[in-house]
């Protein structure tokens, strides 16, 4: 059996930072299942096809062929065969990635491929539905949120700090949009598995949330 880490929560909650360390301090694989969604939503993207068009989405998620290796250590995802990894963090793919995965197809392509990566290595894996859906019997689960402002302002920050104009309540209003069609989705929404701790990251620091995950485990 392999040791399983489910790390979910609404967007900019700091999911990924944290399961990237504390994937590192237990030696384990951490699997961003966002990227993921986001590699459908770059072949939605190049095909032509607008988040309206549900069918197409369904048929066109089977001819996308996503798959996950690791280079030092590091998830790269291939679609069709090409490293997309970095050009996955736009808006415009985050935007679509949001859309998209309200689709039942789109989700069980993926979540088949998440399974397969969690019985093979011990693993923390983030998302939105890992703890409640993909690995219901994850051993520790942890449903990490904090207040939109809280969320919105640290977005805002790493944008300025790319040099990027962005408006705080452009951005808050973008969180809030996303959060609502993750929990509201008819398949597989958001929201908290009844086994998994609630942590509240508004007032904590990074070193002391992976403290927090890293005493769960432990
Ligand atoms: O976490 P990230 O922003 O990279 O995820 C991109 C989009 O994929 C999210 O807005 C969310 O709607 C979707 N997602 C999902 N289920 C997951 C992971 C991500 O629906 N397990």
């Amino acid at each position: 059996m392999t040791y399983q880490i489910a790390i979910d929560g609404p967007a900019g909650a700091g999911k990924s930072t944290i399961a990237k360390a504390v994937a590192k301090k237990m030696g384990y694989i951490y699997v961003d299942t966002g990227a993921m969604y986001r590699a459908m939503a770059l072949y939605l993207l190049r095909r032509g096809i607008s988040a309206a068009e549900p069918e197409k989405i369904s048929a066109a998620s089977h001819d996308a062929d996503i798959t996950i290796v690791y280079k030092e250590g590091l998830q790269q995802v291939l679609l069709n065969g090409e490293n997309v990894t970095g050009l996955l963090r736009t808006e415009e793919v985050g935007n679509m990635a949001s859309a998209s995965s309200v689709n039942k197809d789109v989700r069980l392509k993926l979540v088949e491929l998440q399974r397969a990566l969690a019985e093979r290595e011990n693993v923390v894996m983030d998302g939105r539905d890992i703890g409640t859906y993909v690995l219901p019997k994850a051993n520790v689960k942890v449903y990490l949120t904090a207040s939109s402002a809280c969320r919105a302002k640290r977005r805002y920050d790493e944008l300025a700090a790319k040099g990027e104009a962005c408006d705080l309540a452009a951005i808050e209003a973008d969180i809030i949009e996303r959060d609502k069609r993750d929990m509201e989705r008819e398949f597989a929404p958001l929201r908290q598995a009844e086994d998994a701790v609630y942590v509240d990251s508004s007032d904590m620091t990074i070193d002391q949330v992976i403290q927090t995950i890293t005493d769960l485990i432990h």
